[in-house]
């Protein structure tokens, strides 16, 4: 075998420290440490990943400023996302200087070639050039949420943000198949300072030399075309990463496997997978509605119950299940703290996935070829919610309050009848559409091979241009 050209090429790699973001940009270290290049996480101490589950890297743990108080603030993402763009700049400098600094000293011939950041690191652009480092971005969701959120400042100013509940309804003719309640919302301490952080996310993406998606053309080629009449950078959609690397724990929270044991002894494409990603909270009327409703639908099961699941409770979640539940299910139902979703997905077993259509969890149910329930809570979870029920018709999604009654109804529309099987059939073509993207010759798999071409063929002069 020829012997890979870009061994002596080093990768900073400096993921959002929430889990939807970490987890990809880990999954994203692997696919290129398998592609040759060394590799430096730089993490923040909030939720810093375990070494030990990735022993080929090296950790850099940057102070990241954050009081206690600050740290604990996942309940408003965006502040504290805002405050980490704030806080990081010193320390990060400080980090690529001596980084670059003790390569040249080093004298192993091995090179630092670029940092690749999360977008929601705007901050980083900054620095990356202040130190002349290369910056290429990872964007963790989707592009059709991407291009959603390019247009807020056109949103704004024709006062379909911020959201008006009596326009709900109202159709956007600028944005095919969207209403008023299909864009971005969030709850959080200024939504002005959300749409401000989203903008800055956006300009400061497109000013970097490059841009990786955890996605593929097949999926998403209209939102590409649009991204690509205004940005003019390489771009690299080389996803799903989890079809390149077995799924690997990051280590911030412990998957419970009896949830495997369980769906094994299920009847194939039998089982209601619920889960809410790591981030979204109900108050305790909805989870009393969620438990209710899947007790009624008769279907089997596997609801992952975070202990911070229900917002404001003191007590464990289970303490508000009705008396006898567990005993009235029979086995029926099983409820874990975490779960292994992207194994869970793949089980033969799992029939629906009621979801709060985080990017991960939205791409990870296209590799199982498991079709939606969806129902998103902020963000971008709103955008990919009305891709996945409207444009792509792989799922249905839950409006409106969240009723048993409901409930029952939208899992009995997705697990029989007409329409299931249309969802089924066509979430099933999108499934194989991965499958070919990211093997030889498929989109995927090219803009990867594209993308180690363009990181090895870049000199040391290339960094000057950046200045
Ligand atoms: C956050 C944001 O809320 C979302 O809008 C954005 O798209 C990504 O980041 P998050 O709640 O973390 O979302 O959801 P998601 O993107 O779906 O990621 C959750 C990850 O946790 C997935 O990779 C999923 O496999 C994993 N997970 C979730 C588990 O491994 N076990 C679980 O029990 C639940």
């Amino acid at each position: 075998m020829e012997e890979p050209t870009h061994h002596h090429l080093r990768l900073i790699l400096f993921p959002s420290p929430l889990q939807g973001h970490i987890n990809p940009m880990l999954q994203l270290a692997h696919i290129l440490h398998s592609n040759s290049f060394s590799i430096t996480i730089l993490h923040t101490k909030l939720n810093s990943p375990d070494p030990s589950h990735h022993p080929h890297f090296t950790f850099l743990s940057l102070d990241d400023g954050l009081s206690q108080t600050e740290s604990s603030m996942e309940e408003d993402i965006i502040e504290l996302t805002r405050l980490i763009n704030v806080k990081c700049v010193d320390p990060l400098r400080a980090c690529l200087r001596k980084l670059l600094d003790d390569q040249q000293v080093s004298g192993t011939g091995e090179r630092i070639a670029c940092l690749i950041s999360d977008a929601a690191l705007y901050a980083t652009r900054e620095v990356a050039e202040s130190v002349k480092l290369r910056r290429i971005v990872l964007r963790t969701g989707g592009v059709s949420s991407f291009v959603i959120f390019k247009e807020i400042p056109m949103l704004l100013e024709k006062g379909y943000l911020p959201i008006q509940e009596s326009r709900l309804d109202e159709p956007i003719p600028e944005i095919e198949g969207f209403r008023v309640r299909d864009l971005p919302a969030m709850k959080t301490a200024s939504v002005e300072r959300y749409y401000q952080l989203l903008t800055s996310m956006v300009e400061e993406t497109k000013a970097s030399s490059g841009l990786i998606w955890n996605s593929f053309e097949e999926l998403e080629h209209s939102a590409l075309d649009t991204l690509c009449q205004e940005f003019s950078l390489p771009i690299f959609l080389i996803g799903p990463f989890q079809k390149y690397s077995a799924a690997s724990s990051d280590g911030v929270r412990t998957p419970d496997q009896s949830s495997i044991a369980w769906l094994d002894k299920q009847e194939p494409k039998s089982v209601i997978y619920v889960s809410f990603g790591s981030v979204a909270a109900i108050d305790a009327n909805q989870f009393l509605e969620i438990a209710t409703g899947l007790a009624d639908s008769n279907h089997p099961f596997l609801w992952v119950v975070r202990p911070d699941l229900v917002r404001g409770l003191d007590s464990e979640c289970h303490e508000l299940l009705p008396d006898g539940y567990i005993e009235m299910l029979g086995g029926r139902g099983h409820i874990v703290k975490w779960a292994p979703q992207q194994e869970v997905l793949k089980h033969p077993a799992v029939g629906a996935f009621w979801t709060h259509n985080g990017w991960n969890s939205t791409l990870e149910s296209i590799c199982g070829g498991v079709p939606m329930i969806c129902m998103p809570f902020f963000s971008d979870q709103v955008i990919n919610a009305r891709y996945v029920s409207h444009i792509w018709k792989i799922g249905v999604q839950l409006e409106g309050r969240v009723e048993r009654e409901k409930i029952v109804e939208i899992i009995k529309r997705l697990m029989t009848g007409n329409e299931g099987e249309e969802i089924r059939k066509t979430m099933c073509q999108f499934k194989e559409k991965v499958q070919v993207c990211t093997s030889a010759g498929g989109s995927s798999h090219n803009a990867l091979q594209n993308f180690i071409s363009f990181i090895a063929s870049s000199s040391p002069l290339d960094l000057e241009r950046i200045t």
